[in-house]
């Protein structure tokens, strides 16, 4: 079988460490990098979009804000929906909100009552699965909505924080794996 250069890409040579950002201790990884890259970031959408296809979505949830850099390229190529969820006081209408612990401080995120139809199967989208506070208050809300959340989707996943356990079995798919 012929490999090509492009699918021997180590995504994370991509990532950007920087340290004490955006609080002393926190090493912020940095996917500016990444996406000023057009085939690094080509490549991960290919990849993302080969892990979520099996999951059927109907519709991606985009987490603000770098949860939206990801689901509205990937609904485009898998040719489904998207929706948002959004920090506090963004979004119109009637909504839902919850207020979750993070890495660093706490938020609220919030979804409109009528963003799904009944059972559609919703995989969450973000970029960073870290303590795991963003992708767990994100699973509960669309719930409430009525989504049947069928998986979560990140470009990297910190696996020391624990974050996988608070998704209840949600399965979560990652591209990069940091222990830490
Ligand atoms: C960051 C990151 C994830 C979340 C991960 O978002 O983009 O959404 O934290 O942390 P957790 O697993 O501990 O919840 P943040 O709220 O900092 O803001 P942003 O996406 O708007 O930049
Ligand atoms: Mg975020």
């Amino acid at each position: 079988e012929t490999m090509t250069v492009r699918e021997e890409i180590d995504l994370k040579s991509f990532i950007r460490h920087i340290p004490d950002f955006p609080k002393p201790g926190i090493l912020f990884y940095d996917i500016s990098t990444l996406m000023r890259n057009p085939d690094a970031w080509q490549m991960a959408m290919g990849r993302l979009a080969r892990q979520i296809a099996p999951l059927r979505p109907d519709v991606l949830a985009a987490v603000e804000s770098r949860g939206f850099l990801t689901a509205a390229p990937l609904a485009d190529r898998l040719g489904c929906g998207m929706l948002m969820l959004r920090k506090r006081g963004k979004l119109p209408g009637r909504t839902v909100s919850h207020t979750y612990d993070l890495e660093y401080g706490s938020d609220t995120l919030e979804i409109q009552e009528d963003a799904v139809l009944p059972g559609q199967r919703v995989v969450i989208m973000d970029d960073l699965l870290a303590t795991g506070g963003t992708l767990a208050a994100s699973a509960t809300l669309l719930r409430k909505a009525g989504a049947n959340v069928v998986g979560a989707s990140v470009l990297m996943e910190l696996t020391g924080l624990g974050g996988r356990a608070r998704m209840d079995g949600v399965p979560v798919t990652t591209l990069m794996s940091y222990e830490d």
